[in-house]
């Protein structure tokens, strides 16, 4: 039973199986992510971890071929079901491995997609673009060159742009994709930093090749391999010595991946 003090999981997934043409990745996966929580993903490469987030806000089924079963839930909906898939995508925003800037003003990076779903007020949507840009931690390295191209910053301005533009679409769920692989540790623990502020609002699942990153962020995390949960658990399990299987702790101890 589920108490009052326990509120329902933002996203529950159950049996979710995916597949690339006949070869299937995913292998019957189950898990849930809370409110207000930083679910950590690791696993070496190729353990389906981006596969997985493709299905969360169905652009798995932008890939040609590719194919799911089992089903996920947002706020106890179906998303199989879903007529508006944008909105879905809203919802659960993503955040890729490179800084995908569009080749916009800053400003207009921000305010794009308010502006497509009929924000026009300017002033509305200036204070959309500064406060999307302080969550993110860029807001005072560009309020001064709000003109300036958003493909003219550093990579890690960049990444940071990526997420103020996730964040103006008022997502309900933030997923980060090895947000960090590409920038400097300066800026990796400036965005930590970002990450822990929003978990106050938003739920984060962060897919990370650094399992130390997982560690320091994650209030649970999920170990993946080939497909499969090999564990999930709340940080204390998972990095202990003694977390609920061997494989877990050979991973996280750098045994292999
Ligand atoms: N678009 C795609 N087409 C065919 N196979 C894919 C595609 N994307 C991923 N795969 C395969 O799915 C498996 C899981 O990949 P992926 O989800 O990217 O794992 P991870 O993010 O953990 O590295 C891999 O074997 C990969 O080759
Ligand atoms: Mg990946």
């Amino acid at each position: 039973m589920v108490s009052a003090a326990t509120p329902p999981p933002r996203i529950e997934v159950s049996d979710l199986r995916v597949a690339y043409g006949s070869k299937e990745v995913i292998h019957g996966i189950s898990f849930d992510v809370r409110s207000h929580e930083i679910l950590g993903v690791i696993g070496p490469a190729q353990s389906g971890k981006s596969s997985l987030l493709r299905c969360l806000n169905r652009t798995l089924e932008l890939v040609p071929g590719a194919q799911m079963s089992g089903t996920v839930r947002v706020d106890g909906e179906d998303v199989s079901r879903m007529r508006d898939v944008h909105a879905l995508r809203r919802k659960i925003g993503m955040v890729a491995p490179l800084p995908v800037g569009l080749p916009l003003t800053i400003w207009d990076n921000v305010a794009f997609a308010p502006r497509c779903a009929g924000m026009s007020d300017r002033h509305e949507l200036d204070a959309l673009v500064e406060r999307c840009l302080r969550q993110a931690a860029l807001w005072d390295e560009v309020k001064d060159r709000l003109d300036s191209l958003g493909t003219a910053i550093s990579g890690g301005q960049q990444q940071r742009l990526t997420i103020a533009r996730a964040l103006s679409h008022q997502p309900e769920v933030l997923c980060l994709d090895e947000f960090s692989i590409a920038i400097d540790p300066v800026t990796t623990m400036r965005i930590e930093d970002v990450l822990k502020e929003l978990k106050q609002e938003i739920s984060i699942v962060l897919v990370t090749n650094l399992t130390q990153q997982a560690r320091r962020l994650a209030d649970r995390t999920m170990f993946m391999l080939n497909g499969r949960v090999v564990e999930i658990d709340r940080n204390e399990v998972v990095f202990s010595p003694r977390p609920g299987n061997r494989q877990t702790f050979d991973y996280v101890n750098g045994a292999f991946g």
